[in-house]
C-alpha cells in the first residue's frame, strides 16, 4: 500500500524534451488527442485506417469489426496475411536486406549479427524443414528453447507456414510442458539440447523426454526438433527425435509464405489464472500484427537508426511482441541476449548498452531493482562506470515500479533526458494498453498515465458503473481492440467468464487489476491484481497452480498460498501448509521446507517456489470451511490482525501461523 499512497502524492512531473516531441512519431498532445478523437468518431475506422497503413496485406479485408459473436469479437476478415512476410520479405524487397535485425549475444558474451537477409534465409528453410516434418497450417506447435536466434527464427517459422506456436518458457518443468503439450494438442515439440545461463549449462532436452513420458499414449506429437546449442550429452530417441541442423542445412532458402485469414491464431500463450489450470490464450494474426507494429512505432518511437533491446525472454508476451514481432515488423535491429543480468557481473546490461549502442532499453522493475542493490554494493557495475550516452528512450513493463526505482532509471541508467514509458498490459491484450506515448506524455513516477489512443480504459465499480476520478476500481476496456485475446483454447465459456463477466454487465473486458485515475489530471496507477494471481519479478503465478502442487506432496494435507509485498520481487509467494504428519519444529523443518519448494519447482519451475512456508495444525477456516485468504495475507507480511476474527471456526490457529518459518 505504501508504494501506492507515495504514487498518489507524487507530484514530480518530467515533460518531454522540446528535442525529443520534434522528432517523435507521435508528437505533442494535441497529436494524441487528435487520435482519441479519431477513435471516438468512428472506432472501426479507425483501426481500418491503421491497419490499412501499417500491415501489408495479400488480400485486402473487407471488414473491420465483427461484433456479430460478442465477445468473440472478429478483426479485418476477409484479409489475408503473413506476419513472417510483414517482418522480413517486405525488409529485403524494399532493399534493407543488409540491415542488421538481431545482434545476439551469447551468455559467454559472443556476438552474432544477423541481417534481415539472413535471417529471412534461415526461416525460410527452418520452415521447409517443419514442413518436411509433416507440419502444417493450423498444427500446433510447442517451443521450448532458450534465448537464441532459433528461438526467434522457430516462431517466425511457424507463423510463416500458419502452424499455431506455444511458447513454454525454458524455466518451467516437464510437468508444466505436459499440461501445455495435452492442452494445445500439440503434434512437435521444438527445443535444445541445452541452455547456458550465469556460465553454467543446464539440460533442457531431459525436461522433454520426461514430460512425453508422462504423455505416452494421450498426446500427438510425432517429432521433436532438437538445436544444438552447448553440445553437451543428449540423448536421442530414434523415429522420434531428429537435429535442427540434419533437418534443415540442405533446405532450400525460398519458401512461400501461407497467406492465411487475419482471425488465424499465430499463437497460444499460457498463462496463470484463478484456477490451478493454466489458460491457452489464444492470439490472432492481423489484429495481433497491428498493435505490435503501431505500439513499437509509437510507443518506442522506433527509427531506422535506432538499436531496439527488450531484455524479456521469448517464453513470455513481452518476449513475443517486442521481439519476435514487433521490432521485425518495423525493421529495427534489435538485441537478443542469452544468460543472466548479473553474469558475468552485474555490470552486463550497461555493458552491452555501451558496446552495442542501443538506444531504446525495455526492462522489468525487478530487474532495476535488483541492478540498484549491485550497484550500491559496488560502483564498478553502476550504470555511471559506463557510456549510456546513446540511450534516448526507456521502458517499464511487467509489474508496478515503485517510484524510488523510477527515479533511479530515469537519473542513473537515462541521464535525466530519457523519457520513460511505463507500459501496462497483459498476456491477454497483446500490445501495450495504458502507457506514456515519449513524444507526448508528462511523466509522472509510478503511473502509466493514459491509454494508448484508441484503448477505451475505465475503472469501474463492481456493477460496471464508471467511478469518478480518484476512486478506486476495477481495470476494465469498454469496447474490442485488434490484438485483444480471442478465446482460451479449447475453453470459450472460461474466456467468457474470466474477461466478461456477467456482474459487469458481460461487455466490459475485465483486466484483473485494481487502478484509480488521479482526480486532477486522469493519470492511471494499477494497484495489483484483484484475483488470486502473484506477481513474482513480473512473472505472473496463480496461486491456486501453487496450492495444487503442494498438495500433490505426500506429506501434505492441506495448503493456501498468498503474496506478501517484497522488496525485490515485488510480491513473494507465502504458502501456509498442513502436514499429514505432526507439525515440524527446528532443523526438521527446516528441512521439509527445502524438500517442499524443490517439489514445487519440480512441479511447476523454479520461479514458483514460495519463498516462505509455515505450517500449521490447521488453517484459518470460517464455519462454512472458507479459508480466510484475507488474514494469511496479514500473517503473511506480519501485520497485526485487526479484522473480526470471531467468524473463525478456529482463531487459536492464528498464533501458530504467526511465527514465520515455524
Ligand atoms: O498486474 C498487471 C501486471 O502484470 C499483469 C500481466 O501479466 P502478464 O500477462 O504476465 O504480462 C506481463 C507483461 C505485459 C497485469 O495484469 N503489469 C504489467 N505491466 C504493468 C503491470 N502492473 C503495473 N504496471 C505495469 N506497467
Amino acid at each position: 500500500m505504501s508504494q501506492i499512497e507515495s504514487v498518489l502524492q507524487e507530484n514530480r512531473v518530467f515533460a518531454p524534451s522540446e528535442a525529443f516531441v520534434k522528432q517523435a512519431t507521435v508528437s505533442g498532445m494535441e497529436a494524441y488527442q487528435a487520435l482519441c478523437a479519431e477513435a471516438d468518431r468512428d472506432y472501426a475506422g479507425y483501426w481500418a485506417r491503421l491497419a490499412k497503413e501499417h500491415v501489408v496485406w495479400k488480400e485486402p479485408f473487407t471488414q473491420s469489426l465483427d461484433e456479430s459473436e460478442a465477445p468473440f469479437y472478429k478483426w479485418f476478415t476477409g484479409g489475408k496475411l503473413n506476419v513472417s512476410y510483414n517482418c522480413l520479405d517486405k525488409h529485403v524487397e524494399a532493399g534493407n536486406g543488409d540491415k542488421v535485425a538481431i545482434i545476439f549475444e551469447a551468455d559467454g558474451g559472443e556476438v552474432t549479427k544477423v541481417t534481415y537477409k539472413d535471417l529471412l534465409s534461415r526461416v525460410a528453410k527452418f520452415a521447409n524443414a517443419l514442413k518436411a516434418q509433416g507440419i502444417k497450417k493450423g498444427d500446433r506447435v510447442i517451443i521450448y528453447l532458450p534465448m537464441s536466434i532459433e528461438g526467434v527464427v522457430a516462431m517466425q517459422a511457424c507463423a510463416r507456414i500458419g502452424a499455431t506456436h506455444s511458447v513454454v518458457f525454458g524455466g518451467f518443468s516437464a510437468k508444466s510442458l505436459e499440461e501445455r503439450i495435452l492442452d494445445a494438442g500439440a503434434v512437435a515439440i521444438i527445443t535444445a539440447d541445452e541452455q547456458a545461463r550465469g556460465g553454467k549449462h543446464i539440460p533442457l532436452k531431459p525436461a522433454v523426454d520426461e514430460a512425453l513420458d508422462l504423455v505416452a499414449g494421450k498426446s500427438a506429437i510425432k517429432s521433436v526438433i532438437v538445436y544444438k546449442r552447448t553440445g553437451g550429452a543428449c540423448a536421442m530417441k530414434a523415429g522420434r527425435d531428429v537435429w535442427w541442423h540434419d533437418i534443415t542445412d540442405s533446405q532450400s532458402e525460398v519458401c512461400e509464405p501461407e497467406w492465411v485469414d487475419a482471425e488465424h491464431p499465430l499463437f497460444l500463450l499460457y498463462t496463470s489464472g484463478s484456477t490451478g489450470k493454466p489458460k491457452g490464450v489464444q492470439h490472432s494474426t492481423g489484429g495481433y500484427l497491428l498493435h505490435a507494429v503501431l505500439t513499437t512505432k509509437w510507443t518506442f518511437d522506433v527509427k531506422p537508426n535506432d538499436v531496439f533491446w527488450c531484455t524479456a525472454d521469448i517464453g513470455w508476451v513481452t518476449g513475443h511482441t517486442y521481439i519476435t514481432y514487433g521490432p521485425l515488423a518495423c525493421g529495427a535491429t534489435e538485441i537478443v541476449f542469452e544468460g543472466v543480468p548479473t553474469y558475468p557481473d552485474a555490470g552486463r546490461f550497461w555493458k552491452m548498452i555501451q558496446e552495442h549502442k542501443v538506444s531504446i532499453f525495455y526492462t522489468a522493475p525487478t530487474a532495476i531493482r535488483s541492478l540498484i542493490k549491485a550497484a550500491e554494493a559496488n560502483p564498478a557495475v553502476a550504470p555511471k562506470s559506463y557510456d549510456l550516452s546513446s540511450l534516448r528512450l526507456l521502458g517499464s513493463v511487467g509489474e508496478p515500479i515503485n517510484p524510488e526505482a523510477w527515479m533511479w532509471y530515469y537519473e542513473n541508467v537515462g541521464g535525466g533526458r530519457c523519457p520513460i514509458v511505463d507500459t501496462f498490459w497483459q498476456t491477454e491484450t497483446g500490445g501495450h494498453m495504458i502507457t506514456p506515448l515519449p513524444g507526448v506524455t508528462p511523466l509522472v513516477p509510478g503511473s502509466c498515465t493514459l491509454p494508448f489512443p484508441g484503448i477505451q480504459a475505465a475503472i469501474v465499480d463492481e456493477t460496471g458503473a464508471d467511478v469518478e476520478w480518484g476512486k478506486g476500481g476495477f481495470l476494465v476496456v469498454k469496447k474490442p481492440w485488434p490484438s485483444m485475446i480471442r478465446t482460451i483454447w479449447g475453453d470459450p465459456e472460461r474466456f467468457k467468464k474470466s474477461y466478461f463477466p456477467e456482474d459487469l454487465g458481460g461487455t466490459l473486458y475485465l483486466a484483473g487489476d485494481g487502478a484509480v485515475r488521479d482526480a486532477k489530471n486522469g493519470y492511471f496507477t494499477i494497484m495489483g491484481r484483484i484475483d488470486d494471481v502473484l506477481n513474482v519479478s513480473g512473472h505472473r503465478m496463480g496461486t491456486m497452480e501453487i496450492e495444487s502442487a503442494l498438495v500433490s506432496n505426500p506429506l501434505v494435507a492441506e495448503a493456501a498460498v498468498v503474496g506478501r509485498p517484497d522488496d525485490l520481487t515485488g510480491e513473494a509467494i507465502c504458502a501456509f501448509v498442513v502436514l499429514k504428519g505432526a507439525r515440524p519444529n527446528g532443523d526438521a523443518a527446516k528441512a521439509v521446507i527445502k524438500e517442499l519448494q524443490d517439489w514445487v519447482g519440480k512441479e511447476i519451475g523454479p520461479i514458483a517456489k514460495p519463498k516462505d512456508i509455515r505450517f500449521g495444525e490447521n488453517l484459518p477456516k470460517t464455519r462454512s470451511g472458507k479459508i480466510m485468504r484475507r488474514l494469511l495475507r496479514s500473517l503473511a507480511k506480519g501485520e497485526e490482525i485487526t479484522q473480526d476474527v470471531s467468524t473463525l471456526e478456529n482463531p487459536a490457529i492464528l498464533d501458530q501461523l504467526k511465527q514465520a518459518g515455524s
